[in-house]
């Protein structure tokens, strides 16, 4: 049987989120800038999920920095620098993007296509070389399941401090991904989240960003 770890498992799967909003997030600008779809309905949700998507990346580097690489540089090694100087030059990508998002509502596009463009070109190769490097196997002979699990609660606390508001960044985990995955990362989530938070409570505010996510 394959090795499982939790908190591998957890950055796997914070990879899959941001790897899908990366995707989505071109596709839709090529389709807007080949106006093939109406980006008049879908401005505000957009703008929404883009900015998420930067909000999210934001937290799960700052968590990487702070959290998970420390503890890992015990018993891992890894190009631990290199994937630090990454975060730097992802988050002034990250800037970028911010600045373009007024661009959704006035139509433009372009300038937003481009830095997703140079965004998936950083993001791509850097988690390749994470996902390389932090694997089940290792985390298991360098530490217990107990510790693991701590680390996991802790980069989990960490990440929500950082990832905006809830009621957009709860949902935006939730429905890019699917099937086994999403019902695997909701697990730890409280019954109140899954059921009366998201669905319910706070469905007015992402709602909006529905086109862009999986089925809910
Ligand atoms: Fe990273
Ligand atoms: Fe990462």
């Amino acid at each position: 049987m394959p090795e499982t770890s939790p908190v591998i498992d957890g950055l796997l799967m914070i990879h899959k989120i941001i790897s899908r909003g990366i995707n989505i997030s071109i596709r839709k600008c090529d389709d807007y800038i080949a106006g093939k779809s109406a980006p008049a309905n879908e401005a505000k949700g957009f703008t929404l999920y883009v900015s998420t998507l930067k909000s999210v990346t934001h937290a799960h580097h700052l968590s990487e920095d702070e959290v998970a690489f420390p503890y890992f540089k015990e018993f891992i090694e890894a190009p631990y620098i290199n994937l630090s100087q990454d975060h730097q030059t992802i988050s002034n990508v990250l800037v970028r993007m911010e600045q373009a998002l007024p661009g959704i509502s006035s139509g433009d596009f372009v300038k937003l296509r481009e830095v997703l463009g140079d965004f998936e070109k950083l993001w791509v190769p850097h988690i390749k070389i994470e996902e390389e490097h932090f694997i089940a196997e290792k985390m298991k002979a360098g530490t217990t399941m107990k510790d693991q699990v701590g680390l996991a609660q802790r980069l989990a606390r960490h990440g929500s401090k950082n990832a905006g508001p809830g009621p957009l960044a709860v949902p935006f985990f939730f429905y890019n991904l699917e099937g086994g995955d999403r019902e695997a990362f909701m697990r730890p989530f409280p019954f109140i989240v899954k059921k009366v938070l998201v669905p319910v409570l706070w469905k007015g505010q992402w709602k909006p960003m529905t086109p862009f996510l999986m089925k809910q």
